[in-house]
């Protein structure tokens, strides 16, 4: 069993968290995570409810058997926080809040008996986010899928392990055991991962999602924030989004048109419009696996390059 800071903490047996994301990631496919010994975040978009969550938790609860997680985009609670409150009403064992400054609700996820970490794309992110109290922090890669930062997953992790006294995940580009291995032999505490979680059968969104995926190799994937402006997504200008490549961004990544224009060209009903975002471990994706194996399988492989060196 690799045993680090997040699976004593959690009382899990595995370093993996299964990371929370917008629209893909439901109470199914973090509740599989959290069965197969890691920890599933299921990931709560802008657009959601406290009904959709109540239904997340209940489900991840019942396959899970274990831990319960959320994930939030912290920019989008300044203007209303009652996600917050609704995910807290769940007592989860962890709050992921990213993409901003936590502090005005690390206080209320502590009170409610959670740990709170954030995902981190700067080690000027690390020092916010180090302020506010958090109790574990994630360095998210540029390779990572959907929204991220602009520094690569180890670049930044060097930096990160070296600046902080905090326990460290990685986030970015891990979808085997050989990249979580990677990141414990360099000091991480664990990993998030989303990529290699896209062709389960237990993710939501659109039917041709997962195709796409399975079709798509490392190098079909573009950092862009069309989808946003198509969709009328009000992300900070720092944060864009990593998704497949597909005729819409040849269409209009870089093409400097205006928010109407590209909303109007948009429609996620069409397979080579809509947006799928993934990361650069897109490659390493090859068939559709239930999320349990997925989990289980970079564990076991982790596990037996790591102990090469015992
Ligand atoms: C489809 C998708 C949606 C995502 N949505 C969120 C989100 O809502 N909140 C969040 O904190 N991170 C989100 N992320 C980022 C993930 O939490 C994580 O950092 C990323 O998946 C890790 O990189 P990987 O995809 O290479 O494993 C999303 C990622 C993907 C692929």
């Amino acid at each position: 069993m690799l045993e680090t800071w997040l699976t004593r903490e959690l009382g899990i047996t595995v370093p993996l968290v299964g990371a929370p994301m917008g629209g893909r990631a439901g109470g199914a496919l973090a509740g599989e995570v959290t069965r197969a010994g890691g920890l599933g975040l299921s990931g709560a978009a802008r657009y959601n409810t406290a009904e959709w969550l109540a239904e997340q938790a209940s489900t991840a609860r019942e396959i899970g058997g274990g831990p319960l997680g959320f994930g939030l985009m912290t920019w989008s609670l300044s203007a209303d926080d009652s996600l917050l409150g609704a995910v807290l009403e769940h007592r989860p064992q962890v709050v992921s809040l990213s993409f901003g400054d936590p502090a005005p609700y690390v206080g209320r996820v502590h009170d409610a008996g959670a740990l709170a970490i954030s995902q981190i794309n700067t080690i000027e992110d690390l020092r916010v986010v180090e302020a506010a109290g958090v109790d574990a922090v994630v360095a998210q890669g540029h390779e990572a899928g959907g929204h991220t930062g602009r520094i690569g997953t180890l670049p930044l992790l060097q930096q990160v392990l070296e600046a902080t006294s905090l326990p460290v995940l990685a986030a970015g580009g891990i979808a085997s055991g050989r990249g979580l291995a990677a990141v414990l032999a360099a000091g991480a505490h664990g990993a998030f991962v989303g990529t290699a979680l896209l062709a389960s059968p237990e993710t939501v969104g659109p039917a041709y999602a997962r195709a796409k995926l399975l079709a798509a190799g490392s190098a079909d994937t573009v950092y862009t924030d069309v989808f946003d402006k198509a969709r009328h997504q009000p992300w900070p200008s720092r944060w864009g989004g990593r998704a497949l490549t597909n005729s819409f961004t040849d269409r209009w990544h870089g093409a400097g048109a205006d928010e109407e224009t590209i909303a109007e060209a948009y429609t996620g009903e069409d397979p080579d419009i809509g947006v799928v975002y993934a990361g650069e471990a897109a490659g390493l994706v090859r068939a559709e696996k239930p999320a349990g194996d997925v989990i289980r399988d970079i564990a076991a492989q982790a596990e037996a390059l790591l102990a090469r060196f015992r």
